[in-house]
């Protein structure tokens, strides 16, 4: 090559270089330095530590905005693809560095861009997310650009799995994307969503709220359900969002990974026999139930701050990923309420939507009572769960670990709700009401008539759960498949998963079902 084309071609590369540094920069070192400050990992460093190690391939990075005179290095956000556990991911990360991660129109198709790409491929996409919601200096534009990601959020919901982690304060547009995703990880301390921050909060309601008040990760993990997960920074959501990333697939069109366990599949479980109480008044904690059934004991709570009544979560069982839905006696003596039947619903439908099998255990008297959750909806939100596990196609497998009474029978995936399987354990009782209740509507003239109403009531209450209160008649009637040891639970559990890999489901032609919402 002549020498003054080599020249002439070094400095193309060097200002092809230059403009690089200058990008990868993002809002410079003084902006970069308060957000190391503030404990937060950069846009570029938080994608190192998401992906495997040299994994990561840019696209986009040249991209400007639209108007003039912004000055956005990389559009605050860097965009492309990378492997975690070898496995294909799409992620974006906003830089907060460049006007405070604020969305653009070119800044949102970076992002569109990604998302298209993952649905094409069949690969998960991957949200980091620390942003002032829409560019203000863009008006309509970056409205727009919200626009085209919302509509992807919402097109691609059940093609491949989206998922979320705020890191930073997002704010108006910047929190709704995530909220169309399947999960949402919230960095405690560092992260905050809300639509409309303090300041705005504070000149229309004239109320005092701080940050975290208003819309910390403790706040959207425990009262309005938002965030999934919580975890302690940056770093820590990252690492969980690869391992919620092992319990799904990559698209829906496949199942999740296999894990090798090396917790033998009939491992008994007689310890469960000592932890359940056989008095359907006392409480127990479910979650051990569940950790004493699964591989390892490993179990992954998916909202566990939020409606604690109703756990669920991911596990394996024999290697295979599952979804467990429970209720939990110690917490508001597992009725199911109305975040709870929220909760519980849209996991369902997750798992649903990703090939994950469905594994219930049952210890339910029924909906919560009162004034506040039938106002509230109880029965609209009660439907959701009744709707979610009969639209569900995958495996699932109920059991039934002691009560399970009246509606909630049914929400908690009875054979006529379309469970695949229904086990039961000795201490089951399936009945319309429990034993009190039983008595006193069906007996109540007989109890005020008798001489003593208190011994009438015990004795009729005793008649009664004789009567009622096993998993007998349920079984008499093929309601409950088998009735089985505690101890075998595990095994059981594992070889009618195994038996149900196969099943295939064609339901009747729809546009899309209307679950009441
Ligand atoms: C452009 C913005 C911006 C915005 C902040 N910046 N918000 N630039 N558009 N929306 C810039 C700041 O000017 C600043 O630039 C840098 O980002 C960092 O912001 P700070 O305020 O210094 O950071 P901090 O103190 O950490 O506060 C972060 C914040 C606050 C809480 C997010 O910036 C804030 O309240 N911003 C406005 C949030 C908001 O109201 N967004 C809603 C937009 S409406 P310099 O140059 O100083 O570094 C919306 C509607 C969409 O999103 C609707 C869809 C449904």
């Amino acid at each position: 090559m002549p020498d003054d084309t080599r020249r002439w071609m070094s400095e193309l590369t060097a200002e092809m270089e230059e403009r690089r540094k200058r990008i990868a920069k993002g809002g410079g070192d003084a902006r970069l330095a308060k957000q190391h400050a503030a404990g937060k990992a950069s846009a570029r460093e938080r994608l190192d530590l998401l992906l495997d190690e040299g994994s990561f391939v840019e696209l986009g990075a040249f991209v400007e905005p639209l108007h003039d005179g912004i000055d956005a290095p990389g559009e605050g956000v860097i965009t492309g693809s990378g492997t975690i556990d070898g496995r294909d991911v799409f992620v974006f990360s906003q830089d907060f560095t460049v006007l405070g991660g604020s969305l653009g129109k070119m800044h949102a198709q970076k992002i569109c861009r990604v998302m298209d790409m993952a649905v094409q491929v069949g690969a998960p996409i991957i949200g980091l997310n620390d942003s002032a919601g829409a560019r203000i200096q863009e008006g309509v534009d970056s409205l727009s650009g919200y626009g085209e990601v919302f509509y992807r959020n919402a097109v691609y919901s059940g093609v491949v799995p989206q998922l979320s982690a705020i890191l930073g304060p997002c704010a108006g547009g910047a929190v709704y994307s995530p909220a169309l995703t399947d999960f949402v990880l919230m960095a405690r301390d560092a992260a905050y969503m809300f639509i409309t921050g303090p300041d705005v909060v504070r000149s229309v309601t004239r109320q005092e709220v701080s940050f975290a008040e208003l819309g910390g990760a403790d706040v959207h993990a425990r009262r309005s359900g938002v965030a999934h997960f919580v975890a302690d920074d940056d770093r820590a959501v990252l690492k969980l969002l690869r391992q919620l990333l092992a319990y799904l697939p990559q698209s829906a069109r496949e199942a999740p990974p296999r894990r090798v366990s090396r917790d033998p599949e009939t491992r008994e479980t007689p310890e469960l026999t000592e932890l359940v109480h056989p008095d359907p008044r006392k409480a127990y904690p479910m979650l051990e139930v569940v950790r004493t059934v699964v591989d390892e004991r490993r179990f992954l709570e998916v909202h566990a701050g939020f409606a604690r009544n109703v756990i669920t979560g991911f596990a394996h069982l024999g290697g295979r990923a599952v979804g467990v839905v429970a209720n939990d006696p110690s917490v508001l003596a597992g009725t199911l309420d109305i975040d709870a039947s929220d909760k519980a619903a849209r996991f369902i439908r997750t798992c649903d939507a990703f090939n994950v099998p469905i594994l219930t255990f049952v210890d339910v008297t029924g909906f919560m009572p009162g004034l506040a959750q039938e106002h509230g909806g109880i029965i609209r939100h009660g439907a959701k769960m009744l709707y979610a596990y009969a639209e569900a196609t995958v495996p699932k497998v109920t059991l039934i670990v002691r009560k399970s009474y009246g509606g909630a029978y049914l929400a908690m995936n009875s054979r006529d709700m379309g469970a695949d399987v229904v086990l039961a354990w000795p201490t089951a009782a399936v009945a319309v009401m429990g034993a009190e209740g039983a008595a006193n509507v069906l007996n109540r003239r007989q109890i005020q008539a008798a001489s003593d109403p208190d011994a009438m009531r015990a004795k009729l209450v005793a008649e009664y759960r004789a009567r009622f209160d096993n998993p007998y008649l349920a079984a008499g009637r093929g309601y409950v498949d088998d009735v089985i040891d505690p101890k075998d639970t595990r095994t059981a559990l594992v070889r009618h998963l195994t038996r149900l890999e196969g099943k295939r489901v064609e339901r009747p032609f729809k546009k899309h079902g209307n679950m009441p919402l």
